[in-house]
């Protein structure tokens, strides 16, 4: 479906869809996420791994959440817990290259939930949509050296690793480096396990 027109793509990205996993359901992010996505905000571990300086405050964020709402040119998910409704993280395409066919990627949990599965599964959901309903041909992100936990997670969804960003990032005067992976339309993925 890399054939979809821009405005095609405009209209899925503005009205966007909700996506249900075994595990996890994706719904719009909005403002009603505001309290869980801020406390996810102030989490020192989480911002070193993705690798996040910038200091935010209530009002931009809450301004944030609203624009994003009607976006043509992102997607924003909350991830919920499909057992209990909880926020349990969020989830972005992010940077439209619409000629080419291409989004960024990013997701962050909260804390109480890493490493039991979620975050895989809501990237599988996530590329499924890319694919199919967005018509994208490429999905890509950037990835710390200082995080296995996510190469291991991307790597599970079907990403693979294209190369490496020497020194992208200085964090505590160490310097780090990004290692860049995508996923093609064409690419071979493990089936994500979406619920009709
Ligand atoms: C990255 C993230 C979304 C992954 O989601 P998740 O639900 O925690 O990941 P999963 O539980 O699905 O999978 C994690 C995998 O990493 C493995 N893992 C955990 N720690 C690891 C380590 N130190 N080294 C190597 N592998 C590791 C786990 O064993 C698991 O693999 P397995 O299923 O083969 O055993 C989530 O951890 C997160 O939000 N982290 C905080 C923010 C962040 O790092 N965002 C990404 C920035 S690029």
């Amino acid at each position: 479906m890399s054939n979809l027109t821009s405005d095609a793509r405009a209209g899925a990205l503005r009205e966007l869809a909700t996506l249900k996993g075994l595990r996890v359901t994706l719904v719009p992010l909005g403002p009603e996420h505001f309290e869980p996505l801020w406390t996810g905000l102030q989490d020192e571990e989480s911002a070193r791994l993705t690798g996040t300086t910038a200091q935010f405050d209530r009002e931009t964020v809450v301004t944030h959440l609203r624009r994003i709402g009607t976006a043509a040119d992102r997607a924003d998910w909350a991830i919920l817990h499909a057992g209990t409704g909880e926020y349990i993280g969020e989830v972005v395409l992010n940077e439209l290259d619409d000629d080419n066919a291409a989004m960024n990627f990013r997701i962050a949990l909260l804390a109480d939930h890493l490493g039991q599965g979620f975050g895989t599964e809501a990237t599988g959901l996530v590329l499924d949509h890319a694919f199919s309903a967005l018509g994208l041909h490429r999905v890509s992100l950037e990835v710390y050296a200082f995080n296995p936990r996510a190469q291991r997670s991307y790597e599970k969804a079907g990403f693979i690793v294209e190369g490496r960003l020497r020194d992208a990032l200085r964090w505590d005067g160490e310097w780090v480096d990004a290692i860049v992976m995508s996923v093609l339309s064409t690419d071979p993925r493990p089936g994500a396990a979406r619920v009709a």
